[in-house]
């Protein structure tokens, strides 16, 4: 069977990581896209170099030419600005909004058939936008968001408590921005929700407060460590396992930015819901039931992300 390719639209710090974990793993060919010349060759090159050492015999390509990505069976798209200090995902809507135009128009000319994997932020409204400038079925077009606020969410827990990552399963779900909702009720360690694990005294409410806190807060955090960027390793890792589930069919349940059709109520749009990913794309979406307080969240959640779709329509009418 002939290898999977991998293009990856974007070829900054969470692109190249993204082929370095790519090519590592033997996921498929990489061709790693920019406008900016140089960058995306010379990160090919250093990668396809790391080959003989870690023994993969995947190929790797730098281009500047969307006819390179042609045929790809996965597009995973970091193109765009990324956060500064003291900007929020919103500031970057208007610059992000044109790459998402661009690369949308690219891969409906070459890739049409590929599962797309939107990173770029305002990731919410950058997926939707992806989604109609590309024409591609809306199953094919997800953004990740969950993966990674949920593997932050998981981690402080872990960190808290001294259980296994291994052993918890964390959720967050709405948009990603701050009023992101992280699922109290619907997480487990050990299998335990975590309401329970605060009843049993493994930590005490007033510390998940703070780690639901941190972890709405998580990408501000790391960008005001790095101060020159933001995160790349957790973000980089979070959009592989996505791909890896629908490369092998794996049918993971992954919390990620679907498009919904009547789920939650809400229909037109891009949320971060639970969702089965398989050789289809977004297979089925995972209704989680929610009480008042939850449903409140997700709401304050979901008309921040229509704030940023009627803010894209307003930007370019071609959107209406
Ligand atoms: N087409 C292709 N690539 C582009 C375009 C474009 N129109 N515009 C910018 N780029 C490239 C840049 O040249 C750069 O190499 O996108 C890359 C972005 O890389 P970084 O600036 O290193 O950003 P990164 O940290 O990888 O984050 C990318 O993901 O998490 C989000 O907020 C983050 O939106 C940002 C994106």
């Amino acid at each position: 069977m002939a290898r999977a390719k991998i293009a990856l639209i974007g070829s900054g710090m969470i692109g190249g990581t993204l082929a370095h974990i790519a090519a590592r793993e033997e996921l498929g060919d990489v061709v790693l896209f920019d406008i900016t010349e140089g960058v995306p060759q010379g990160k090919a090159l250093d990668i396809a170099e790391a080959t003989a050492v870690f023994g993969s015999d995947v190929a790797l390509k730098g281009a500047n030419d969307y006819a390179d990505i042609a045929d790809a069976d996965v597009c995973i798209v970091t193109a765009g600005v990324p956060r500064k200090p003291g900007m929020s995902r919103d500031d970057l809507l208007g610059i992000n909004l044109k790459v998402m135009k661009a690369v949308g128009e690219g891969i409906k000319k070459y890739a049409p058939n590929a599962f797309v994997i939107c990173i770029t932020n305002p990731l919410d409204a950058m997926v939707w936008a992806l989604q109609k400038f590309s024409g591609l079925p809306v199953e094919k077009v997800v953004g990740m968001a969950g993966v990674l606020d949920s593997a932050r969410f998981a981690y402080f827990l872990a960190e808290k408590t001294g259980i296994s990552v291994e052993d918890i399963h964390a959720w967050t779900l709405g948009g990603h921005g701050d009023d992101m909702v992280p699922m109290v009720r619907h997480s487990t360690v050990g299998g335990l929700p975590l309401p329970e694990l605060v009843a049993q005294g493994f930590l005490t409410q007033d510390e998940l407060d703070a780690i639901v806190k941190r972890t709405r807060g998580g990408g501000g955090e790391i960008v005001a460590l790095l101060k020159t960027g933001s995160a790349f390793y957790a973000p980089a890792e979070s959009g592989i396992a996505m791909a890896k589930s629908y490369l092998s069919d794996k049918k993971r349940v992954l919390p990620v930015a679907a498009f919904l059709n009547g789920e939650y109520g809400l229909s037109g749009l891009y949320v971060g819901v639970p969702a089965v990913i398989g050789k289809d794309g977004v297979e089925k979406v995972i209704e989680f039931s929610t009480n008042e307080d939850e449903k409140a969240m997700f709401k304050k959640s979901v008309e921040s992300v229509q704030g940023l779709i009627a803010a894209c329509k307003e930007i370019d009418p071609s959107l209406a």
